[in-house]
């Protein structure tokens, strides 16, 4: 039993590598995940969290290339990060936050207009190793739907949240500079962000609603990643 056991040990992790290289078939495991629905108010935000996978080797420079288009999939491209293009409908009020290392990003819609209520869909380019430019998309997209929460009762309970932060700031600003003046500041403004999200997000939906990881955890590298 020792020798046959000490055997299945020496070869799992051959067995296992052999297993993952097999599983992943370039040709059809691609693929682009974003939340199916989202909800905002009018004059609020929203953040489309996206990511991505496949299973061809990267170039030496993959030029990652991410678009978002609207309507259908093959709508109108309102975002293109190589061009740093912005539709005219959405200046000034969209940006994308990349997370190349971990396959991820997340598209920041503000000032939300009722006109903005439409389905959006990423899409993904890169430069591969032996297969060329691949460039793959959402299929479903996600339906982002423009409440008119925000522009009545909710503004007042806004205002305040907004004046508690404030003052929460302050003191954190001041505490962060006597101890550490460069990380604390930072660490601190990731709670801020959090804790602002909280408070505001009781009479409307938060400003950031990814897909299915946990919420605190996506917002917390998103601040540090700034
Ligand atoms: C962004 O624009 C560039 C230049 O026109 C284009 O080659 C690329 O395919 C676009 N990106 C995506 C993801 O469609």
């Amino acid at each position: 039993m020792g020798p046959s056991l000490l055997l299945s040990l020496l070869l799992l992790p051959a067995s296992l590598q052999a297993g993952s290289s097999k599983e992943c078939n370039p040709n059809i495991d691609f693929g682009v995940n974003q939340p199916a629905s989202l909800s905002a108010p009018e004059g609020g935000s929203t953040c489309i969290s996206f990511s991505y996978f496949h299973c061809w080797e990267l170039a030496k420079d993959p030029r990652l290339s991410i678009a978002v288009r609207r309507t259908d999939f093959h709508g109108e491209v309102i975002y293109n990060s190589t061009k740093r293009f912005i539709h005219k409908d959405y200046k000034n009020r969209i940006s994308l936050d990349l997370r190349e290392d971990q396959n991820s990003g997340t598209l920041y819609i503000r000032n939300l207009r009722k006109k903005d209520e439409n389905r959006y869909f990423c899409r993904v380019q890169v430069e591969t190793l032996r297969d060329g430019k691949q460039v793959w998309q959402s299929i479903p997209g996600t339906k982002l739907t423009i409440t008119d929460g925000l522009q009545t009762k909710a503004r007042t309970v806004a205002g305040e949240s907004v004046q508690n932060t404030e003052e929460k700031y302050e003191n954190i600003g001041i505490t962060g500079q006597k101890t550490e003046p460069k990380l604390d500041p930072k660490d601190d403004g990731g709670i801020l962000y959090a804790s602002l999200t909280l408070s505001s997000s009781s009479p409307a939906a938060p400003p950031c609603t990814p897909s299915k990881e946990s919420p605190q955890e996506t917002l917390y590298s998103i601040v540090k990643a700034q």
